[in-house]
């Protein structure tokens, strides 16, 4: 097969094949790109990234213990959080100083390690409301506005496809509120997808979520990377991530330590110590565990 012949997707993830697993590498076609990121608090470096590349159309993982920075970069690049310096672009396009909902609107959009879905909102109202690309809920009135009328039927027809695709169809009209932890999850996956976005960042997607859903889940982030989406996943399971993930970016103490594929992660050894100071093990593999 020739590389003309492959889905975008495939070639996003192929083309990694070459690049050497160091922190800050480039990549061959990198969809985002950021520099010199740095976020404190107080005295504390959150965030200290000297450059790091995302490669379009693939799964990349951003690991690293409890604390190393990985909400707070989300916060920074999509736009919810100012830092002291840095500047990141997307597409080509530099997003350094946007707000989060003219982020959302480039077409890259992130979720949040605790779910926002507004519980007082119906499950189909919260997919309506992502349509205005992340704003607060206080931009709900404004769906009414006759600006909003002529789209509206079309944003709620997504919204139902949505509902449909993540299997929440049979809750559309129940408030957020009601539904599960796992269905809120579900729910703020579909939420972001309803500005079609090229690039989802998922802090912690799975976290709270019970096995059946888990599954559900990563078959659709893997189904949106397969449609050519570009994601980025925060996420600590291990398992997860070694099989989700194309590439795979280590974060400690605010620092990116560690890039590369799956096997270059789980044998390097910033990322071990990494781990390892911070009480916690990379799993399988080898047979020890770590009980403290
Ligand atoms: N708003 C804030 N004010 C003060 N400190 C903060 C704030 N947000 C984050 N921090 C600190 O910044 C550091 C990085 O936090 P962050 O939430 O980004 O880590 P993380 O990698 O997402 O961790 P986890 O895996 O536990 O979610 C931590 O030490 C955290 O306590
Ligand atoms: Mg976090």
């Amino acid at each position: 097969m020739t590389s003309s012949e492959q889905a975008p997707a495939a070639k996003g993830v192929g083309r990694l094949v070459d690049v050497r697993p160091e922190p800050g590498v480039a990549k061959p076609d990198a969809i985002f790109v950021a520099d010199d990121v740095v976020r404190s608090f107080g005295g504390l470096r959150a965030v200290d990234v000297d450059h790091l590349e995302i490669q379009r159309g693939t799964i990349t993982s951003l690991i690293g213990p409890n604390g190393a920075g990985k909400s707070t970069f989300f916060n920074v690049v999509s736009g919810f959080d100012r830092p002291e310096s840095g500047r990141w672009s997307f597409r080509g396009s530099d997003i350094t100083t946007l707000p989060a909902h003219r982020v959302a609107r480039t077409g890259m959009v992130r979720t949040f390690q605790l779910t926002k879905a507004l519980t007082r909102l119906t499950a189909h109202e919260n997919l309506m409301l992502g349509a205005t690309g992340q704003r607060g809920e206080r931009f709900l009135p404004a769906l009414v506005k006759p600006m909003w009328k002529r789209q509206e039927a079309e944003i709620s027809a997504r919204a139902d496809e949505l509902l449909e695709r993540f299997n929440l169809a049979h809750m559309r009209d129940e408030f957020a509120g009601t539904m599960s932890g796992g269905q809120r999850k579900l729910l703020e996956m579909a939420r972001a997808l309803m500005v079609e976005p090229t690039m989802i960042m998922l802090d912690e997607p799975m976290a709270g979520v019970n096995p059946a859903l888990t599954q559900s889940l990563l078959g659709h982030i893997q189904a949106l990377r397969d449609e050519g989406m570009t994601i980025v996943l925060v996420e600590h399971d291990m398992d997860v991530v070694m099989g989700i993930s194309d590439w795979i970016a280590t974060f400690a103490q605010g620092r990116l330590i560690a890039e590369g594929r799956p096997e270059d992660i789980r044998r390097d050894e910033a990322v071990i110590e990494a781990y390892l100071g911070a009480h916690r093990s990379l799993p399988p593999q080898e047979e020890e565990t770590e009980d403290d």
